[in-house]
This record gives structure tokens, C-alpha cells and sequence, in this order.
């Protein structure tokens, strides 16, 4: 049972809600995280935690009576999707308009389900997204405190190049280098001595084994081995899990005071509570906490809020596409699904691309390089509330999308010239090329400096802080969790030192 009050509340235990978490939990101060999916960490009937991308079953996806892979189809048959039992799954997907938002969700957030890569941003990308923010604090401190306790590491080289299961990462390289293109071998927080102990039969496998975006049962080092266990460990942080926190509001004393609902694992409402608190961390992610206060806001529980609420929305310029292989180019049927070659197109003439070499761990040879492009699109989408459906909704233009294509076909075009190979039509459920109706890394709605203050600090709330992806503005040019990971780190340590009194 929960509290009627705790001094620090956390709402989420992503990246964000992780980093408040040990660092208040750290400084004395007692913590109540709540979090609305499962906390993973017990077997199903096949013996292990998560389930396999190859063998989906309810473990996968949050809510839904089918899974919900981007890459839809496959020679334009439906065969990667299948149907399942509606249970608190590891993986969502929030549909709007026109774009659809993959989040994780369980004690651990993204981190359960993504791919690991932690990259730190080029400078230039870091002053375009946050301008407010010393890069030389960020570089110096904030960036390696976050890349060492969320337990980053590097594969091998010389492994990289002969393992079998890079094979596909290879190829793409090289198609790359032939069109001119740099690449770089990019660090995770997979634990790559596990993975060299899993290719050689002495360790339970799971990048090997066809795991990720459902969860990996071992190897990643996932926010609940890191940041969480931690957080728990200084004996200050207790962590609720299937709890949903609905609204916000503010008492004359100055009380925060979230509305929970406790949900069943098939999302039934049990019960509705709520708790109070001197300081509210939101960690809720890009969407989830940019529909909390907008809808605490539109609701009138917190009226003053900023009228840029909901704004500097955008995907990361993330666009997804395969590419065609020859038949004497095969990518390999045994894939590891932790991608670690990034092509680098910094001179793109549409803008900045890094693209990522994605595994399709299918079992069986493709021929396909898959890639994940990330862009520096401009375009901006804006979340509103919608009270008639009681939760926000985005508004996004599917032209929108077009610079991340073009930018990708700018990078693209000249490896396929290069190498002989085309693009793959039939995998995103008609004939398009390059799918950019889906986003693996929102980012903004409550955007730094604009929403809230220069640390987070929600504009016409006072003791109530945006710690997640949410604080920045549609890109930051690579992967973001170790961008997201740092400015919490950063601005969490300002909270604590003016705002609760501790100083590290
Ligand atoms: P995050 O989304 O991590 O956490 C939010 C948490 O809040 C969730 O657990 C959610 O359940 C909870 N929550 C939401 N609403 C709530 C409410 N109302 N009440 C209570 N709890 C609530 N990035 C990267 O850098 N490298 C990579 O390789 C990848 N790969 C990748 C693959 C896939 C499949 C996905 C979906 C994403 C990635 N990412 C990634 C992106 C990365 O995971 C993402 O940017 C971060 O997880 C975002 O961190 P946040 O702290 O913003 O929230």
C-alpha cells in the first residue's frame, strides 16, 4: 500500500526517474518511485522473464491483443506479427495521427527493450538541441558520470571483425566504405564479455537468442541492474510498480499531490489513490509526461502552467529501411540484435546522418541490411489534450517525415550505386521504401528553457521537475539515452544542492 505523503516522489523509472532516484535516494532523501508497467523479474512458463522477437507471446506488448513490430510484413506477407493475450507487455506502441511513439514499460523503462547504444552526441549536435547547457560541464562531467554508472562498454575489435554473428554489421560497413562513407564501432551497455561467453556456448544466450525490443533475459545492463538496483540499495528509494499516475496538483502549503490508479496486469483499474509530496520528479518519458501536465493543466489542477506545454516535439529524425543484398553478399542467418556499427554522414548536404546497421535476426539468410537512420530533421510536432479520449494527442504532418527520407536517400543512394544494391519495398505493409511513420525516440513537449526553467524546473509549479527525454527538442542527432541520462545527472544535482538543500 502506498503513502499519504513521502518528501520525493518519482513518476517513471526510465532514464530520468532512474537518475533522480539514486541521486535523491543517495543525498538521504526518502523516495517513493511509481511506475506503470510490471516490474520484470519473474520467469514465464517457458522458464524465462522475456520473450524472444522470433516467439512473441503476451510478455511483448503493452495492452494489445497483437504485436506491433515496425517492420510489418515481410515479401509483403504479414508473417511477423502475431496474435497474443492483452497483458502489461514490455513494449508499446501510443498511436496518433500519423505517427506512432514505441516506449518501454516496466521498472527499467526504455532501457528494458532498446538496443543499448550509448553514444554521446558531437558537440555541434549538443549545442543545437541544448544551447542553455555548458557543453564543457556536460563533456567533462555529466556525460562520463552517466556512461559509467549505466555500465557502457566496447565490443571487441578484433572479435567484431571475424564473429559470425556481425556478419551483417560488416557488410553494411563496407557498403558504406565503398560509397565513401565513415563508420564507427559504437559502445553499449550490453556487456560484450557475456556475449563472446554466449557465441562460445558458455553462457545463457540472449543477444544471440533473438532478444531484444521485448527485453533481453541477460547480458544488458538495464536500468534495473544500474541506476535502480543502486537507487534501492542506498535504502531510501522504494520502487511501486503498476501504478499509473494520472494528474498533479498543488495544495495552498505547497504539497504536490499525484492521483494513482493501481492496475492488474490486464490494465484493469483496481483502485485510485493519491499521494503527496514535497518535490514530484516526472520521468514518464516524452510522452507520458508531457500528457500529465498537459492534462493536470487543461483539467485546471495546475492552471499556471507554460503555454509551451506540448511543443519542440520531434522523432530524432528516426527513418527505418532495408536495403537488397546480391546474392553473393549474404548478411548472414545467426545476427546478434545488439547493433554496433554506426555509418557517419556527417556531410550529408541535407543535414547530419547517423545510421545504425540493424539486425534482422530472422534464423534464416535475408540478404537484407536493415538501418535505422537517425536524422537532424527540423520539423516539430505539438501534443494537445484531447478531453474527449482523456489523453494527449499529437499533431504531426505525414510531410513531416520528408527531410528525415531525404537526408537518408542523400546517404543512401550513392551506397546502393556503390554496391549494386536496391531498396526493399515490401517490409513496412505496402510499397514504401522508407517507413518514418513511427519514432523510437521521442524527444520534447516539455523542452528545457521553454516549458520549464534552465534545470527542469516546471514553469508555474514550484518542487515540481522534468527529468526525461521530454526536456529536449526533436533531436540530438545519435541515439539519446546517455543525452537524457546526463542532463538528469545534471540538472538533479543542481535540484539538490538550491532546491533541497544537499550538496554531493
Ligand atoms: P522512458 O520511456 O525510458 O521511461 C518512461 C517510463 O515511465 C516508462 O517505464 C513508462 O512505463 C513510465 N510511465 C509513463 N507514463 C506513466 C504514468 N502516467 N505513470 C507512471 N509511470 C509512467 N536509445 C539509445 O540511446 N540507444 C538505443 O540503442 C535505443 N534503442 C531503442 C530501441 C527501441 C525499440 C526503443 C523503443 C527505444 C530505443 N532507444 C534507444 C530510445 C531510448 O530507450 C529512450 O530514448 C529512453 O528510454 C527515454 O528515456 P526517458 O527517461 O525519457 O523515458
Amino acid at each position: 500500500s502506498l503513502p499519504s505523503f513521502v518528501p520525493a516522489l518519482v513518476v517513471g523509472s526510465g532514464y530520468g526517474g532512474a537518475v533522480s532516484a539514486l541521486r535523491l535516494g543517495e543525498a538521504g532523501v526518502r523516495t517513493l518511485v511509481l511506475e506503470e508497467g510490471k516490474l520484470w523479474n519473474e520467469p514465464g512458463p517457458d522458464g524465462e522473464v522475456f520473450c524472444s522477437v522470433l516467439d512473441p507471446d503476451r510478455r511483448s506488448t503493452w495492452l494489445r491483443t497483437r504485436t506491433q513490430t515496425p517492420l510489418g510484413t515481410f515479401l509483403w506477407l504479414d508473417v511477423v506479427n502475431r496474435d497474443i493475450e492483452r497483458f502489461t507487455g514490455v513494449l508499446d506502441r501510443v498511436e496518433h495521427p500519423n505517427m506512432a511513439i514505441y516506449q518501454g514499460r516496466g521498472v527499467g523503462g526504455g532501457s528494458l527493450v532498446n538496443g543499448g547504444m550509448a553514444v554521446v552526441p558531437e558537440r555541434r549536435a549538443l549545442r543545437r538541441a541544448l544551447p542553455t547547457v555548458s557543453p564543457e560541464s556536460m563533456y567533462e562531467r555529466y556525460f562520463p558520470r552517466a556512461r559509467r554508472q549505466l555500465g557502457v562498454n566496447e565490443i571487441s575489435p578484433a572479435w567484431f571483425e571475424h564473429t559470425e554473428w556481425y556478419r551483417y554489421a560488416r557488410v553494411a560497413r563496407r557498403h558504406a566504405n565503398r560509397a565513401g562513407l565513415d563508420s564507427v564501432l559504437v559502445p553499449n551497455v550490453y556487456d560484450f564479455a557475456h556475449m563472446r561467453r554466449e557465441a562460445e556456448g558458455e553462457a545463457p544466450r540472449s543477444a544471440l537468442a533473438a532478444e531484444v525490443i521485448y527485453g533481453n533475459n541477460y547480458g544488458k545492463r538495464s536500468l534495473d541492474r544500474t541506476y535502480l538496483a543502486d537507487a534501492v540499495g542506498t535504502g531510501n528509494v522504494r520502487i511501486e510498480s503498476l501504478r499509473r499516475v494520472r494528474s498533479v496538483r498543488r495544495e495552498p502549503d505547497g504539497t504536490l499531490v499525484v492521483s494513482v490508479r493501481r492496475i492488474d496486469e490486464s490494465g484493469t483499474v483496481l483502485e485510485s489513490r493519491e499521494v503527496g509530496c514535497r518535490w514530484l520528479f516526472l520521468g514518464a518519458g516524452s510522452n507520458g509526461t508531457t500528457e500529465l501536465l498537459l492534462r493536470s493543466r487543461e483539467t485546471g489542477s495546475l492552471p499556471e502552467l507554460s503555454e509551451h506545454l506540448g511543443q519542440g516535439w520531434g522523432t530524432n529524425g528516426n527513418v527505418m529501411f532495408g536495403r537488397s543484398n546480391p546474392l553473393w553478399d549474404p548478411t548472414g542467418g545467426r545476427q546478434s540484435t545488439i547493433p554496433v556499427v554506426g555509418i557517419d554522414d556527417r556531410n550529408n548536404p541535407h543535414g547530419p546522418v547517423f545510421a545504425e546497421s540493424v539486425p534482422l535476426p530472422a534464423g534464416v539468410e535475408t540478404f537484407v541490411s536493415l538501418h535505422l537512420a537517425i536524422t537532424e530533421n527540423p520539423e516539430r510536432g505539438r501534443f494537445v489534450f484531447d478531453s474527449a479520449s482523456d489523453s494527449a494527442r499529437l499533431l504531426w504532418d505525414p510531410d513531416q517525415g520528408q527531410p528525415s527520407v531525404t537526408a537518408a536517400r542523400a546517404t543512401f543512394d550513392p551506397v546502393n550505386r556503390a554496391n549494386g544494391t536496391i531498396y526493399r519495398r515490401d517490409l513496412f505493409g505496402d510499397t514504401r521504401a522508407f517507413e518514418d511513420r513511427f519514432t523510437y525516440h521521442p524527444l520534447g513537449g516539455c523542452v528545457l528553457g521553454a516549458a520549464t526553467d534552465g534545470h527542469g524546473r516546471v514553469r508555474g509549479c514550484p518542487g515540481l521537475y522534468v527529468t526525461d527525454g521530454s526536456l529536449i527538442p526533436g533531436a540530438v542527432g545519435v541515439n539519446p539515452f546517455v543525452t537524457i541520462t546526463a542532463l538528469a545527472e545534471r540538472n538533479v544535482e543542481h535540484v539538490l544542492a538550491a532546491d533541497i538543500g544537499v550538496r554531493r
